[in-house]
């Protein structure tokens, strides 16, 4: 189908006839460039499954793919990645919670009326009434005890913080910094956290301090008031989800081997990790992560054991997804924040 500038919507397979609401966009800009429309309803191939989108967030991705503002020297790549002059992917969304409405003839792990989140990472699409994706792919049941907001809110703070402490080697009794630890990543980086077995300190503002201690820190610093990095305490990791903490202001609040962990990381973060290790016993873990249905179904048992809870901040209509957009543009979400659909079922 195509959509004012000529942006092109790619389903696999349409159900003949039936169309179903989109947010599309076909330029980078501001808020403004989202655009309800209506597109045709996609149809399972044999090997997907159908879900009728109950919820879906707004994330940071969803801001850098929609602006195109990206950390420092990731311009051109991010604009390969994402399109050169307009958006290859004319829908935002990498996340999302719902219910099977249709599965394809060779699927054996779903059923019809299986409660799901989803989680597309770059290959977006989640600003849809319904998404098909492989049944091999990153999708699991939803834990039973979260709310359909709080599921859709799972996989990007939760397999980004999963795969950084995964390749950080996290171990029980460890010292881990998070600094800010008030966003997405940063809650959910909280609660790995501390189901590790680490001592967990959060770096956040003054509103957010009762907030990051609530969902498991030991200690909280308030940044408007204290300089971590200046108060003698020193960490086995520091996770950076705010790109104000690079080593060369924290490597001196790193214990020997100490590992930093720039989730916000610039290219010259990611280029300086062979250098940091030939000249130190520190280590700089910087680079995109994915998460796939095993790393789905690990956070969903948390979640089921009480161990992992995505903070919901506000709830926007799928309508009013531009005010969201508006919203997470100050960079001060606390969480994450959910688009739900009128009269789908909310538990
Ligand atoms: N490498 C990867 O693969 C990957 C994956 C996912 C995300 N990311 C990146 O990671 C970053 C964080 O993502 P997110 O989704 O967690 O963002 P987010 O939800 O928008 O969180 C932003 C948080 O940053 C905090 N903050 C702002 N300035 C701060 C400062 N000076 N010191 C400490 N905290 C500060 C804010 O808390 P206060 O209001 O308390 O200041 C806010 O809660 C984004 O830049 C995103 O692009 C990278």
């Amino acid at each position: 189908m195509t959509i004012g500038t000529g942006t092109v919507i790619e389903h696999s397979v349409h159900a003949p006839g039936e169309r179903m609401k989109a947010i599309v966009y076909g330029r980078y800009g501001s808020p403004d460039v989202l655009e309800l429309t209506e597109i045709p309803k996609p149809a399972p191939r044999d090997h997907e499954v159908l879900i009728k989108v109950h919820a879906t967030t707004v994330t940071s991705g969803d801001w850098r793919g929609r602006t195109l503002n990206v950390p420092r020297g990731f311009g051109l790549i991010s604009r390969l990645v994402f399109g050169i002059s307009r958006p290859r992917q004319p829908i935002l969304g990498s996340e999302l919670c719902g219910e099977i409405a249709a599965v394809g003839k060779t699927v054996s792990k779903f059923k019809v009326g299986d409660k799901v989140f989803a989680f597309s990472g770059m290959r977006m699409g989640c600003y849809v009434e319904y998404k098909c994706m492989p049944e091999d792919g990153a999708v699991a049941l939803k834990p039973a005890n979260l709310s359909d907001e709080e599921a859709a809110a799972i996989s990007f703070g939760g397999t980004t913080a999963l795969a950084f402490f995964r390749r950080a080697k996290i171990q029980i009794g460890d010292k881990v910094l998070i600094n800010g630890a008030s966003g997405a990543v940063g809650t959910a980086a909280v609660q790995l956290a501390r189901h590790f077995g680490a001592e967990v300190t959060g770096v956040c503002s003054t509103g957010n301090l009762e907030l990051v201690k609530s969902i498991g820190a030991d200690k909280v610093i308030d940044y408007t008031k204290t300089d971590f990095t200046q108060n003698g305490e020193t960490y086995d990791i520091i996770v950076d989800t705010a790109g104000t903490a690079p080593f060369s202001r924290s490597r001196g609040s790193l214990n020997e081997g100490g590992r930093l962990l720039p989730v916000l990381g610039t290219l010259s973060d990611m280029l300086q990790m062979p250098w940091v290790a030939m000249t130190s016993n520190k280590r700089v873990v910087a680079g995109p992560v994915s998460g796939g249905a095993a790393d789905l179904r690990f956070l969903a048992g948390l979640a089921e054991s009480g161990q992992f809870r995505p903070v919901v901040d506000r709830r926007y209509p799928f309508e009013q997804i531009a005010d969201a957009h508006r919203y997470v543009d100050t960079g001060r979400k606390r969480g994450n924040v959910v688009i739900t659909f009128e009269n789908r079922h909310q538990h």
